[in-house]
């Protein structure tokens, strides 16, 4: 093939690679199966390759791409970004109205869902995404182009040929969705690292990140909801823009309405008051602006925001407080959490008597002292959270926590890792260390040992009879009958839940190490890729970053863990109390059952249900019990269901038993 023949194809490609993209992030209704996608994509990769001439930025294979920055670039705004005047009531949005209409007296209002995230601005030139920026002071904001490409849902290139939409700048509210940030923070519990506070802050964190692999990994997303200054006559109102905007590939708010008048105004937030909660998103408001642009251009700006817009916020679910204490907690891999014990207060449905601080960064922000009286706030429903002292309330008793120097459990020197705002412990023997690590060893998901939570580790650890995984499985009978509440039986059922365990697969004992960044998917795709831990071991640190799905933060944590003698030792010992270090089954995880969820229906000829459901498990997929959207993969047997039906209907792949045999074991 000729280069000038290569340059067609690809184009072409790109160019449904991005409609699919659309289909599937804006309209959310896929036409391709993630297989055939991920087919699409590796053609377009591999002619890449062949032609690296012709690898352009705004190439769908450059989302993710370049080295880690040292630091942002600025950028200036252009006109400022401004921000927006808050209302807590109706009767100030009232007034609004009131002035309002005193300039512009026959207006409609567009109202659309204040969706809490980062207000970015996104610029194009000849139809092309070339820069995305923070909005920083509204002056200047950060270039973060590099991050903001990670995102699926901005388009690289505009889908429309329409000239209004050749050079402009937009912009929109970068969020993650609650499902994402809930992921993330379990992640980061479970790699024992400091927790965000709440969604917003997760996605301004992300943006901030110097590295976009692991911005990519975040999954953020966009709704982008204005057109700072409309250049052509095509835009004459909101309304109008952003159906234009949506064809052209972005991702607009679809919750929105026009009014006429602001008792419908009012409605509206209202109706959306508690149908928020069940959103994706977070909302935390509604946000009211008068659709007509010439309306708009007759209102102006004051300094700070338009005289066109205003927001009106929901009220939070909060209570008042006293905080009595700040205490420090230490997390397995050695992070120190801050955590405020304060004066029980009920705040909707629970008793709430301390909440983590998150971080020390968190503290000095808010100024936060023992004595102070706080608010605290439930946000999304989820982890209670302070939201701000009273200072009004202050006598003069408030104390401020010092920065803990020293590991409040074992006393030695706390370190800050370079970028991270967390302290850590890194005495490896530290007992809240290895009480966190014992714990994680033995969960449900890791080596599953019943009867080994909590007190069991407190117990063992406190009384010197357990200090790492190998001496577990060294525990006798006497050790055991002699703490307290442990009977016969219970002996006897914990001796025989440790000694099951030696069967547990080797991805799961390297998931069970409690390895920093060494999540489940990670550890099943090292696994693949090094069928013992020997190889393992000894892989460098290239060879391991190199793999699809692994990032140079796993690569890192796992050589840094084989460099340490201790852990090799460990290592053996286990490896001669029988624990699994290879990888001996036949049906190690396969990339293109990674993170896939197949739906069975019909009778298979090879397999049970449950044999089937097993082996999809085994190599990384999951299997639901109902067809939607989401699923990737419907496995048909004979006699299918209902659910065949389903996945004709909604575009789902749907594959016979030989299909999956091949995906199982290709030739
Ligand atoms: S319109 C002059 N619409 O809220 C700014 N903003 O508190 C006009 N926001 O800076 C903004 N959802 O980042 C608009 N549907 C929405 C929004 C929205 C969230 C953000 C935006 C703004 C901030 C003001």
């Amino acid at each position: 093939m000729t280069k000038t023949q290569a340059k067609k194809v690809i184009e072409k490609i790109r160019k449904e690679i991005n409609l699919h993209n659309y289909r599937y992030y804006i309209l959310n209704e896929p036409i391709l199966s993630d297989f055939e996608y991920d087919e699409l994509y590796q053609q377009l990769v591999d002619f890449e390759n062949q032609f690296p001439d012709l690898i352009t930025p705004d190439s769908p294979t450059q989302r993710v791409g370049g080295e880690p920055l040292k630091e942002f670039q600025s950028v200036t705004h252009s006109p400022l970004m401004l921000s927006l005047d808050n209302t807590y009531t109706y009767d100030e949005l009232k007034e609004f109205d009131t002035r309002v209409r005193k300039i512009a007296p026959k207006v409609s209002y567009i109202v659309e869902q204040k969706v809490d995230g980062v207000a970015v601005s996104l610029k194009y030139q000849d139809g092309k995404f070339i820069q995305g920026a923070t909005r920083g002071d509204g002056v200047t904001g950060d270039d973060i182009t590099i991050n903001l490409k990670t995102i699926i849902s901005i388009p690289l290139q505009i889908l429309t040929k329409d000239k209004s939409l050749n050079t402009f700048e937009i912009r929109g509210e970068v969020f993650l969705t609650k499902k994402q940030f809930a992921k993330l923070n379990q992640e980061r519990e479970e790699q024992g690292e400091s927790l965000f506070a709440n969604p917003r802050n997760a996605a301004a964190g992300s943006l901030k990140l110097l590295d976009p692999r692991i911005v990519a990994q975040r999954k953020l997303d966009i709704f982008v909801h204005t057109i700072p200054r409309p250049l052509s006559q095509a835009f004459t109102s909101d309304s109008q823009t952003l159906k234009i905007l949506q064809k052209a590939g972005f991702k607009i708010i679809l919750h929105s309405d026009l009014f006429e008048s602001i008792e419908q105004v009012i409605e509206y937030c209202e109706q959306w008051k508690e149908a928020r909660h069940k959103l994706p998103y977070e909302v935390d408001g509604m946000v009211i602006k008068v659709d007509d642009y010439q309306a708009r251009l007759k209102l102006g700006d004051t300094q700070k925001s338009p005289r066109w817009a205003v927001a009106y916020k929901y009220p939070p679910m909060q209570a008042t407080t006293k905080i009595t204490n700040i205490i420090f907690s230490v997390g397995r891999t050695g992070v120190v959490t801050p955590v405020a014990k304060m004066t029980p207060v009920f705040l909707s449905g629970s008793t709430i008597s301390h909440s983590t601080l998150h971080n020390f960064d968190e503290i000095k922000r808010k100024d936060i002292r023992v004595n102070d009286t706080v608010i605290i706030e439930k946000a999304g429903e989820v982890i209670p959270q302070v939201v701000k002292v009273i200072t009004d309330k202050r006598t003069g008793k408030e104390k401020k926590q010092p920065l803990p120097t020293r590991c409040p459990v074992c006393h030695s020197k706390l370190f800050r890792e370079a970028e991270e705002v967390a302290l850590r412990c890194v005495n490896a023997s530290c007992p809240a260390q290895i009480k966190g690590r014992l714990f994680h060893f033995a969960s449900r998901s890791a080596m599953d040992i019943e009867g080994f939570g909590w007190v069991m580790v407190n117990t063992l650890v406190d009384k010197k009879l357990v200090k790492d995984f190998a001496d577990i499985y060294h525990l006798k009978y006497d050790d055991l009958i002699k703490l307290e509440r442990m009977g016969d039986k219970s002996v006897n059922n914990l001796l025989q839940a440790i000694n099951n365990s030696k069967t547990k697969p080797y991805s799961k004992v390297l998931f069970a190490f409690g390895i920093r960044h060494i999540g489940i998917h990670a550890a099943r795709l090292l696994v693949f890729n090094f069928p013992s831990i020997d190889k393992l071991s000894k892989a460098p640190f290239d060879s391991i970053s190199s793999i699809k799905g692994i990032g140079s933060a796993v690569a890192e944590s796992i050589t840094n863990f084989f460099r340490d003698k201790e852990n090799i030792e460990l290592v053996n010992r286990l490896k001669q109390i029988g624990l699994n270090f290879t990888e001996t089954s036949t049906t190690p995880v396969k990339s293109v059952f990674a993170g896939k969820t197949f739906v069975l229906t019909g009778a298979l000829k090879n397999y049970t249900r449950e044999k089937a459901t097993e082996l999809i498990s085994q190599l990384g997929g999951n299997v639901s019990s109902s067809v939607s959207k989401k699923t990737d993969y419907v496995l048909a047997g004979t006699e299918p269901g209902s659910k065949y039906t389903k996945a004709k209907s909604l575009g789902v792949k749907i594959i016979t038993e030989t299909d999956f045999d091949k995906m199982v074991k290709p030739q």
